[in-house]
């Protein structure tokens, strides 16, 4: 069998993407089925960055499936601190793991140590690159609320040049039919040209704004917003006079679409009020729930592990 990784959401096809989200979807309806499929298997998670939701819903996932996890959260407490380098460290971690999720703040080094991986090697997060699991986190919660994604209206808020979630998501989504994207940042913060220049070769409407108001959030579908990513600035004070560009309050959203749900993937600073949390349109607390069973899903996807009768 060809080992598998998973570097992009485009390493998965379409129809390989369906089916990793309707497993998602039977494993949410039936937890206790998927309960032993991963008896004796083992996780490595390897975090040379802070996480609270992948990590652990990574450790949730395969502790669902009735496996076992091991790994670290930070590079400070692993041998990079004294210069080990991601290769050699992915060749030891083939000894004691079934399958490893890396998290690294170098744009391609999970792709790295799935180069010199003798099991297969999952993307956490790499620098402002991309985010895969987040996208099938943001797919599957898509998809329950709307019940599919041809034809949706998609608008991206907040910090689009390093926000690596939004350039996976973006990706993804490219493949289906009929969407059209709204993409709202500040000037200094928009999406990077290659996302743009892909989204042109293959015809996909957007239009770009400063502004968050009624007139751009017309005839949105989702919201999704992002926070400015402090980690990816060079100068603070950049950081500060951008950090509150957009604040997304119970008065902002009175002009919002009734049927707009709101998705965000979490850590949130400012940009979105507490006051907004009790809205029916706010999914993200869902969305957070929903990157466990898709992690689940990957997991049994990548393993060649059998869903059960
Ligand atoms: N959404 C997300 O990646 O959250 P963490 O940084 O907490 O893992």
């Amino acid at each position: 069998m060809v080992l598998r990784h998973l570097m992009s959401p485009l390493d998965l096809t379409v129809e390989e993407m369906d089916a990793l989200l309707s497993l998602a979807g039977r494993i949410e309806k039936d937890p206790k089925k998927y309960a032993h499929v991963c008896d004796g298997k083992r996780l490595a998670t390897l975090f040379y960055e802070p996480s609270t939701r992948t990590r652990l819903s990574f450790e949730a996932a395969m502790l669902n499936l009735g496996g076992t996890v091991l790994g670290f959260s930070s590079a400070d407490s692993s041998s990079a601190a004294k210069g080990e380098s991601v290769a050699d460290t992915i060749r030891v971690i083939s000894c004691y793991a079934d399958i490893a999720a890396m998290r690294h703040p170098k744009e391609g080094a999970p792709l790295v140590a799935s180069m010199h991986s003798l099991i297969p090697v999952i993307n956490a997060g790499d620098g402002g690159h991309q985010h895969p699991t987040q996208t099938l986190t943001d797919l599957l919660t898509i998809r329950e609320l709307k019940g599919g994604f041809d034809g949706l209206t998609i608008g991206l808020c907040g910090d689009l040049k390093f926000g690596r979630t939004v350039h996976s998501l973006i990706e993804a989504l490219s493949r289906y039919d009929g969407l059209r994207f709204k993409l709202i940042s500040p000037a200094e913060l928009k999406v990077p040209s290659y996302v743009k220049a892909s989204l042109k070769t293959k015809g996909i409407p957007y239009e770009q704004s400063e502004r968050l108001d009624a007139d751009t959030m017309a005839g949105l579908d989702i919201l999704y917003m992002t926070r400015v990513q402090k980690e990816r600035f060079f100068n603070e004070d950049d950081y500060i006079r951008m950090k509150d560009f957009y604040v997304l309050d119970r008065e902002k959203l009175a002009m919002a679409p009734k049927d707009m749900y709101i998705l965000h993937p979490l850590p949130r600073v400012n940009e979105i009020s507490v006051d907004v949390d009790d809205d029916p349109r706010a999914a993200y607390f869902r969305q957070a729930r929903y990157g466990v069973y898709v992690r689940m899903a990957l997991i049994m996807t990548l393993l060649g592990i059998e869903e059960p009768a």
